[in-house]
């Protein structure tokens, strides 16, 4: 059954969803009797208002498959390696797999070569380092999901037994370390979430991502929002401030659309350089 619905829909989430399979299916039984052919159609309908609800326009799920999808027919560019950091209790995960799974299914590809580097306290958020984290709604400790807890949620999607998933449990300011990047060199991102809240930890990712992070390199901040877009406050600032910094620069990247609360950006290095890194 899952595999028919990227046949169906893989078009239908970039465009919209116009005719739906359960209304064709009333269709070819014009003639017949509606009354027998019911429950048919309510249990066709019911699976739409499934797929629908999780690749609604402006859902995760569909930002993240419009990301894969951008990346796999684009000829130069980078692609396979998903790195997603305040990864908490796996809910922007969840989204992820799903879309992954779509997309490998229409795709025919291997959802198992496609790596994920995962990154978390583990503990919950930080204390507050700066004035331009503060936000009334965190303080250090909240959102401290267990990574047990993660693995176990996630394993309802993924045999993480497989080998292609990495949990990098730490601070940031303690686990992103030159060592760990230069180890993670050979699997350089190409998708890249970061749901983190607070200006010093998206500064702290930035920083020790992007120095191996190529052009063409999407990322999806959850956060921009957070303090109402204000220029020096939360993600908004840490981009700011890396964009001043010559490494390159973080575009904002409207065209994969958006989702209730985040932004898309695309990474292009200072010094332009574009390879397919291919999976
Ligand atoms: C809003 S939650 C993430 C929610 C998650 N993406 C989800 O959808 O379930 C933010 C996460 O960022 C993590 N975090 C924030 N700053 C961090 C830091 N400096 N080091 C490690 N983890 C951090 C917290 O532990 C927390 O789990």
């Amino acid at each position: 059954m899952v595999s028919a619905i990227p046949a169906l829909y893989a078009q239908g989430v970039i465009a919209q969803h116009r005719s739906m399979p359960h209304n064709r299916f009333a269709h070819r039984y014009r003639g017949i009797n509606r009354a027998l052919i019911r429950p048919l159609i309510r249990q066709r309908a019911k699976l739409d208002a499934f797929f629908m609800k999780r690749f609604r326009t402006n859902s995760l799920s569909t930002w993240f498959l419009r990301a894969l999808r951008h990346q796999h027919h684009q000829r130069f560019g980078p692609e396979g390696n998903y790195y997603e950091f305040g990864i908490g209790k796996g809910r922007s995960m969840s989204r992820f797999l799903r879309a992954l799974k779509v997309f490998c299914d229409a795709e025919d590809l291997d959802l198992y070569s496609y790596s994920l580097f995962l990154f978390d306290s583990f503990e919950g958020m930080p204390s507050k380092s700066s004035p331009r984290d503060e936000h009334p709604g965190f303080s250090k400790g909240v959102l401290s999901f267990s990574l047990e807890q993660t693995r176990t949620r996630m394993s309802k999607q993924l045999d993480l037994s497989r080998g292609n998933v990495h949990f990098i449990k730490g601070f940031f300011d303690e686990s992103l370390t030159p060592e760990l990047a230069n180890g993670l060199a050979a699997h350089p991102p190409s998708l890249v979430t970061v749901d983190v809240d607070y200006y010093t930890s998206t500064k702290s990712v930035l920083e020790w991502i992007l120095p191996f992070t190529p052009t063409g390199c999407l990322f999806y901040f959850d956060d921009i929002w957070l303090f109402y877009g204000h220029p020096e406050m939360g993600q908004v600032a840490a981009i700011n401030e890396i964009n001043q910094s010559g490494i390159g620069y973080l575009i904002p990247y409207p065209e994969l659309g958006t989702t209730v609360g985040g932004r898309s950006f695309v990474f292009s290095r200072r010094e332009f350089e574009l390879q397919k890194a291919r999976w």
